[in-house]
């Protein structure tokens, strides 16, 4: 996977999801957690934390995650965990980072659950998902219809997945939420959202 996933999204990367990566991953601050930091492609947009931790479960893409980590200039740890189950106090994060993560998660309930829990009171989730498309539309039929082909083919990845909606289950109040669409990618995941949610 390490080795396929960079030129998979390549062509999605430089048709608009690397701006994004900057706009969001750029604004985190303070102590930060990433979670399914997968190859480090955010990793170029940090700038100036007080720590940063990099989490990331698979041990191919961990790898991948620590190499590319040595050749940059920042100062930062890999950590093998699943977002389901974090290593990590309570309240021990100001900035949560989460790019097309809560997708691929096996509990998505869990992992931002976990996220609530480590982020300090006024901590901020920073995210970038993909996710189901409007009810009733061409697109949401579709998600649903091939949902089992693509989950097999990306890892896991869910593509009818409503994560606005689980976030706010998970006691987190989304306080900017923007949309986009992830061009250059296949349809099924193009609807994107992204912003910032705070704990309550
Ligand atoms: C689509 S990739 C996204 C990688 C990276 N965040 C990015 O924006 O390019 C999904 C990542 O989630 C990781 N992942 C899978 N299960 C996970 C879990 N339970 N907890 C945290 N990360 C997980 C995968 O290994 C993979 O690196």
């Amino acid at each position: 996977m390490p080795l396929l996933y960079d030129p998979f999204l390549l062509m999605g990367e430089l048709r608009g999801l690397r701006r994004l990566r900057g706009e969001v991953v750029g604004q985190a601050h303070g102590r930060v957690l990433e979670l399914g930091a997968g190859t480090g492609l955010n990793m170029k947009y940090y700038s100036g934390v007080e720590r940063l931790v990099l989490s990331e479960p698979e041990p191919a893409m961990a790898k991948r995650l620590e190499q590319r980590l040595k050749h940059s200039a920042l100062s930062g740890e890999v950590v093998s965990a699943p977002a389901e189950q974090l290593p990590f106090d309570d309240g021990s994060f100001d900035t949560v980072v989460a790019t097309m993560v809560f997708c691929t998660v096996s509990d998505p309930h869990a992992a931002l659950h976990e996220t609530r829990r480590v982020l300090a009171r006024g901590g901020r989730l920073l995210f970038i998902e993909h996710v189901r498309g409007d009810a009733g539309s061409r697109l949401e039929r579709w998600q649903d219809r091939f949902y089992r082909p693509w989950r097999a083919f990306a890892y896991g990845c869910r593509c009818n997945q409503s994560t606005l909606e689980l976030i706010g289950e998970a006691g987190l109040r989304t306080t900017e939420v923007r949309s986009a669409r992830w061009r250059g990618m296949p349809p099924l995941v193009d609807p994107i959202v992204y912003g910032k949610a705070e704990t309550i």
